[in-house]
């Protein structure tokens, strides 16, 4: 069950990831009930399945048949009989297709009704089913940390922790998931990958879009909230988090666990010595003039909300005692681009480089997205009669190689959902060690307004950001 079937997330991501599943015959028996406010027939909610998977209309029979499993149930998320009504609906689904109870609800709407939803889905009766039963959940999970309990105990009266499904797009991207095994089976790496070879850690993911139609929700969470509580402490925690014993789901989550419990947390005093928030102004993308943030639509021009945020973490641990982790994103940014650079501790002394400066530190690349690869910066020998050094670069591009465009996030958490695989979503103690590290920040940043707009779109951020590395003696390798 779809929860917000009419919304765009249903349209632009889970309707397609659906169906490459059910092309790759990965679905099994299915059924899925739309549920939404609007009233709609099961026709026309199969018209707009069709429409999401194919959009330039073709006849296809495969479509057909994927969207004849699309059912439509018009639902107000606070009526007991509306629920009663879903619920006979989903049981003649299960005895039609043959489903064995197995019911998935998914939440990928408005984020005030989650706790009421699940709340009802236990009281009208629609958890009691024969066989499993797991909820969905978007972001934002709660505002700050109160908010993300009161929540949690809401969906928790209905569902147990093993069956709370919380979904952060960033675990199902194929180079996200790269990181733990380009870290733990890899013998050149996994020996250097501490504070006595690292220097530092840089994870940038910048957006050239801008808030687009989504002002409302985005005034209320700015940067830290939208991208660095969930999407950007969930690679640091990729990144810094010691080998699990064995790849279950429990044993990497509790590493994920430790390193956040290892973070450390910042001062109110500190806040913005580590801290950089940005807010765009006009600028261009691509030769065309963009507005700045507080003109765009729901936006009040007086906002002091974040569309940028650039930090230092520090990871207090014998591993990375020591290890700056710069993390930064924004939107209208000068490139769409998610990546991580390692850059290792430059070697004792230069013996190559004497008459042109020091030696380039060794890099590891690990290109996210648009482009998903990897590259390793090392020196080589500059070719001619000279001895010195030259940086040379080996890559492995993701896409390159396998010739096939690599399944879409939603696509690999939705299989491993029906799987009853939860090892990339996030665990509760996740969520509440990354808020309570997050409300520190925002609680600084909500009481001292700053005066934004301080970066141009279509740059890399305020010049502040880049200060901040400087402080250390670095400086952001560039991403674009
Ligand atoms: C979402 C945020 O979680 O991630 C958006 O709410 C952001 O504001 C998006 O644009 C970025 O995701 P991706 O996959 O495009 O990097």
């Amino acid at each position: 069950m779809i929860f917000g079937a009419t919304g765009d997330l249903a349209k632009r991501k889970l309707f397609p990831s659906l169906y490459n599943l059910f092309k790759k015959e990965q679905l099994g028996r299915f059924a899925v009930i739309g549920v939404a406010r609007r009233t709609l027939t099961n026709e026309e909610f199969q018209n707009n399945v069709k429409q999401s998977v194919n959009p330039d209309g073709a006849e296809n029979s495969e479509i057909d048949e994927f969207a004849s499993r699309f059912y439509y149930h018009s639902h107000d998320v606070t009526d007991s009989n509306s629920y009663a009504a879903l619920n006979r609906l989903a049981t003649e689904m299960d005895s039609h297709y043959g489903l064995k109870g197995n019911r998935i609800f998914y939440l990928a709407m408005a984020p005030e009704f989650f706790g009421t939803i699940a709340e009802h889905l236990k009281l009208d009766g629609l958890t009691e089913t024969q066989g499993f039963k797991r909820l969905v959940i978007e972001k934002p999970f709660g505002h700050d940390l109160d908010s993300a309990k009161v929540l949690n105990n809401q969906i928790r009266t209905a569902f147990s922790e093993d069956e709370i499904y919380r979904i952060d797009h960033y675990l199902g991207k194929e180079m996200v998931q790269n990181i733990e095994v380009i870290r733990f089976a890899n013998a050149i790496f996994e020996p250097l990958w501490n504070n006595r070879f690292i220097s530092n850690i840089q994870v940038t993911s910048s957006e050239v879009l801008g808030v687009e139609e989504r002002g409302r929700y985005y005034e209320k969470s700015g940067a830290l909230r939208d991208m660095v509580q969930n999407h950007m402490l969930q690679m640091v925690a990729l990144l810094a988090m010691e080998p699990p014993i064995r790849l279950t789901t429990d044993e990497v989550r509790s590493e994920k666990v430790r390193v956040f419990r290892a973070l450390r947390p910042i001062k109110d005093s500190d806040v913005n010595q580590y801290f950089v928030r940005g807010q765009y102004g006009k600028g261009k993308i691509q030769d065309l003039e963009v507005p700045a943030y507080n003109q765009e639509e729901m936006v009040s021009p007086e906002s002091n909300t974040e569309t940028f945020v650039a930090g230092r973490l520090m990871i207090d641990n014998f591993r990375w005692a020591g290890v700056p982790f710069y993390i930064r994103t924004g939107k209208r940014m000068a490139a769409k681009s998610t990546k991580i650079v390692v850059q290792f501790k430059d070697i004792p002394m230069d013996l190559y480089n004497k008459q042109e400066g020091s030696v380039n530190p060794n890099l590891l690349v690990i290109h996210i997205q648009p482009e998903e690869g990897i590259t390793l910066y090392f020196n080589a020998k500059r070719s001619g009669q000279s001895l010195n050094s030259t940086p040379v670069k080996l890559s492995y591009a993701n896409k390159g190689i396998d010739g096939l465009n690599t399944p879409e996030a939603y696509e690999k958490l939705l299989y491993d959902c029906l799987r009853g695989d939860a090892t990339n979503f996030t665990h509760w103690d996740e969520v509440a060690l990354s808020w309570s590290f997050v409300d520190n920040i925002s609680a600084v940043w909500e009481n001292e307004k700053e005066s934004f707009p301080n970066y141009e779109s279509g740059t890399m951020g305020p010049k502040a950001a880049d200060e901040l590395l400087e402080k250390d003696g670095f400086f952001w390798w560039p991403v674009t």
